[in-house]
């Protein structure tokens, strides 16, 4: 068989582990070849290829980003996009398609696959945020690197008696900001699942300094006041049509000086949370989507995505995976609320 691989959407630390575990247990077992799809949907579309061999895999289990390169290309958004593809993919004589993405990707893929192309797709993103898996890899990655961020902040902070906003990702889903505020020993949590009330994070932030102790106040970048209590600047959209988020941060630490008179300084961490080598967890997790992705593959099988549940990886239909985001349940947050103030 030949064999297409793409990764889609943000990048995200293990996509170099699931490319190099595809390829190789693809061609040293089972004999197969392969062709890197270059930038996302965007490779397929326009045919934009790279060769992928065992070679070209050598070495890349450690290293953060993605050989193939990533985009936010909607085919679908594409006039006869779904078309193009088909025939790009016949030109190639690519028989099936490997496609590593989050909710957009994945989505293309289970349109695809509606379609009758052949796709396998392996959950991705940071954000944890995919439905019918456990955890996606990138996830531990982007936790550790926020948890070293809030270790370092916890010493500045009590330095200067400010209180410190940390703004991490997580556009829909808090997973990022609960995993890391849990493990940061952060004062309060503020996710987008939970609108906020500005006038309690200022009351946990009094109750901080008068215990003699600087407050750490982790914000996923989609967190919102509850409604009428704080005014929001609105975003542009990407092809998928999100808003590019980022700034409530930078509203809190106002908000909060001039609420409570201490001084605030906010840090966003960024893209950072999505660069550099991924954590072992990530780098085990990702090996073993792409083995039993090319097993699916071999067998024949499309409309699946792997998925982890408990300490085994499944098959999923992709439609399971993409129908909805998973959240964080009220219950989850309610354990870090212990931690507030
Ligand atoms: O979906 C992963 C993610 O990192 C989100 O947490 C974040 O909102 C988004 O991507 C940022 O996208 P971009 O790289 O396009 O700024």
């Amino acid at each position: 068989m030949r064999i297409g691989v793409l990764t889609g959407g943000g990048d995200c630390p293990g996509l170099n582990a699931v490319i190099r575990a595809v390829v190789r247990k693809g061609a040293e077992v089972y004999g197969h070849e392969f062709v890197g799809f270059r930038d996302g949907w965007k490779g397929p579309l326009e045919g934009v290829t790279m060769p992928l061999d065992v070679p070209a895999v050598r070495g890349i289990l450690p290293r953060g980003g993605t050989i193939l390169g990533s985009s936010r290309t909607n085919p679908l958004k594409v006039e006869g996009g779904v078309a193009r593809i088909r025939e790009n993919l016949e030109a190639l004589g690519v028989d099936a398609l490997v496609a590593i993405g989050g909710e957009d990707t994945l989505g293309v893929a289970t349109a695809l696959a509606d379609q009758g192309l052949n796709v396998v797709g392996v959950p991705k993103t940071i954000d944890n945020d995919l439905n019918a898996t456990d955890y996606t890899f990138g996830f531990d990655t982007a936790v550790q690197i926020a948890v070293d961020a809030i270790d370092r902040l916890h010493t500045t902070a009590e330095s200067h008696h400010r209180a410190l906003i940390v703004e991490v990702m997580g556009r829909h889903a808090g997973w990022i900001a609960l995993h890391s505020g849990l493990a940061g020993g952060a004062n309060v949590i503020l996710i987008p699942e939970r609108p906020f009330d500005i006038d309690q994070v200022c009351e946990y932030v009094k109750q901080r300094f008068e215990r003699h102790y600087a407050p750490i106040i982790v914000v996923a970048e989609g967190a919102t006041p509850a409604e009428g209590t704080m005014a929001m600047q609105e975003g542009e959209l990407d092809a998928f049509g999100h808003v590019r988020l980022g700034g409530i941060g930078q509203v809190l630490e106002r908000e909060i000086e001039a609420r409570t008179g201490y001084e605030s300084r906010q840090t966003v961490l960024g893209h950072v949370q999505r660069g550099g080598t991924p954590t072992a967890y990530d780098r085990i997790l990702a090996t073993r989507f792409g083995l039993h992705a090319i097993d699916a593959v071999h067998e024949g099988d499309s409309g699946v995505m792997v998925a982890l549940q408990g300490a085994d990886i499944v098959r999923v239909p992709l439609s399971a995976a993409t129908k909805e985001l998973k959240l964080v349940p009220l219950d989850r947050y309610k354990e870090a609320e212990v931690f507030f103030g």
